[in-house]
């Protein structure tokens, strides 16, 4: 067996050289093992933001930033994009393959089973204020699923860890709508198990008791690529928080919750909802230039949002993907779709940015944010509830991070270091004494 390649370190200050691994994965970047950089010379690496730094093995997702390739447990995303169904997906993220006819068939009866959400929830739910983020009540909502489902919180037990799973990927499009129902004062609508798993929650979206409902085929199909697009994505800051949370042992509710916490940030996911409020305030494609250029000044905080990413400097393969679907979406349902002019306009923002030097030189693409608020507003989706399917899809992936970090036996419980700049050691001073 060749020996493994190692890099050598010197402190030059006492002469000290110790050789350290290089760990090789399947695709992507090689890591140097530092885990020992500490004991052999009492240094620790400093990288705020982790920009450098590799925090797990992990067989789920790659990104190839450089040549913009987005892989889940192997397949390049354009094919599932094509090919599969968000619950598939959710089936390959979780168990690493793609199920049978058997497995298909069981898996989709399992999450069936979990569609619904505790009564007592609900009543939790009428609590918040008439006009609550949805975001906001999701965080709680999703935080509160422990104090409802004792069954299954027991990490150690993988029967437990894969209930949860299941109730997770079954529940989210229910609190989702009920989210979305009571911040429109709208009665809340109850899953229909017979229909799939997109139709089910536009029907608890859209559907009221007065009235049938059909969900729109070509609705269905973009919200199915739009859950199929956002399922996963290596270890991004929701992620992240998601396995810092259950490496200290939290339950997985708990950990979701942190994961939709993070998410609804600007810079991560509640950009798609900044980016459909940029385009709004642009307004029109004579403007465009002014905004680039106040994306370009530095005394200016305002950012092309929907704009650049930590890992792709090239496309985002996903924004791609959305780009196509909303031009065919906005032709299918209407082409004077009011949303037309807002993606007129991101298509022209999107041409005058990319040929701009400052974005050229910072590798700056659109990425999966920018196109996508375009394809909700299509499908009717408020602009407060965007995040919120964001997280709807990201779920399998916390949930399957999640699942991979507990049986991971190089992880422990997360702790960073720091490098201290605070006051020097300095003793108590009494107030009668103090300057
Ligand atoms: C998501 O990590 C993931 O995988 C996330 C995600 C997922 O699926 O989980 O892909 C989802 O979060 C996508 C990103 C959505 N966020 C946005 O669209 C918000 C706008 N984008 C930026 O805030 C920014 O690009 C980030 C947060 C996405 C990435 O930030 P980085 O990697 O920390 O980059 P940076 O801030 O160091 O920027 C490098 C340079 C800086 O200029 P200089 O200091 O070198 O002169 O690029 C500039 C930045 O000012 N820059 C931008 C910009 N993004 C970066 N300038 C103007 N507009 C922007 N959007």
């Amino acid at each position: 067996m060749a020996e493994p390649k190692t890099v050598t370190i010197t402190d030059n200050a006492t002469g000290k050289s110790v050789d350290y691994t290089i760990l090789e994965g399947t695709h992507g970047a090689p890591v140097i093992d530092m885990q020992r950089l500490a004991a052999d010379f009492g240094y620790f690496c400093h990288d705020p933001g982790y920009t450098t730094t590799s925090s797990c093995r992990s067989a789920i997702t790659f990104i190839d930033g450089n040549k913009g390739e987005l892989l889940y447990r192997g397949y390049p995303i354009e094919q599932l994009a094509q090919e599969s169904n968000y619950l598939e997906v959710c089936y390959l993220l979780l168990y690493g393959k793609l199920p049978d006819q058997t497995e298909w068939e069981s898996f989709n009866r399992a999450v069936r089973q979990h569609t619904m959400v505790h009564e007592g929830l609900r009543r939790f739910m009428n609590g918040y204020r008439h006009d609550a983020h949805p975001m906001g009540m999701l965080v709680g909502i999703v935080g509160a699923l422990s104090t409802y489902y004792h069954d299954s919180l027991d990490i150690q037990d993988p029967e437990h860890r894969e209930l949860s799973a299941l109730r997770i990927i079954a529940k989210m499009p229910s609190i989702a709508a009920d989210c979305y129902k009571y911040s429109i004062g709208q009665p809340y609508m109850y899953p229909i198990n017979s229909l799939g798993y997109v139709e089910n929650f536009l029907q608890m979206m859209f559907a009221v008791r007065a009235e049938p409902y059909v969900p729109n085929p070509v609705a269905v199909r973009a919200l199915e690529l739009m859950l199929i697009l956002h399922a996963d994505h290596e270890q991004n800051a929701s992620t992240s928080t998601v396995r810092l949370a259950g490496s200290s042992g939290a339950n997985p509710f708990a950990c979701i919750a942190a994961g939709i916490a993070t998410l609804w940030g600007p810079a991560h996911g509640g950009a798609n909802e900044a980016v459909i409020r940029m385009l709004n305030e642009i307004g029109d494609a004579r403007h465009i230039r002014k905004f680039v250029d106040r994306a370009k000044d530095k005394d200016d905080p305002f950012r092309l949002m929907g704009f650049g990413h930590r890992v792709y400097k090239n496309f985002d393969p996903r924004a791609k993907i959305i780009r196509q679907a909303c031009h065919d979406l906005l032709n299918d349902l209407d082409s004077s779709h009011s949303n037309q002019p807002l993606f007129e306009i991101a298509l022209e923002l999107e041409q005058i940015a990319l040929k701009d030097d400052y974005f050229i030189q910072r590798k700056l693409y659109p990425n999966v944010d920018f196109y996508s608020g375009i394809i909700l507003s299509a499908l009717g989706i408020p602009l407060s509830m965007f995040t919120v399917l964001f997280a709807m899809a990201r779920s399998v992936g916390w949930i399957a991070q999640w699942m991979e970090m507990l049986v991971d036996k190089e992880q422990r419980i997360g702790r960073p270091q720091q490098l201290y700049v605070g006051a020097a050691r300095r003793d108590y001073v009494a107030m009668d004494d103090r300057g």
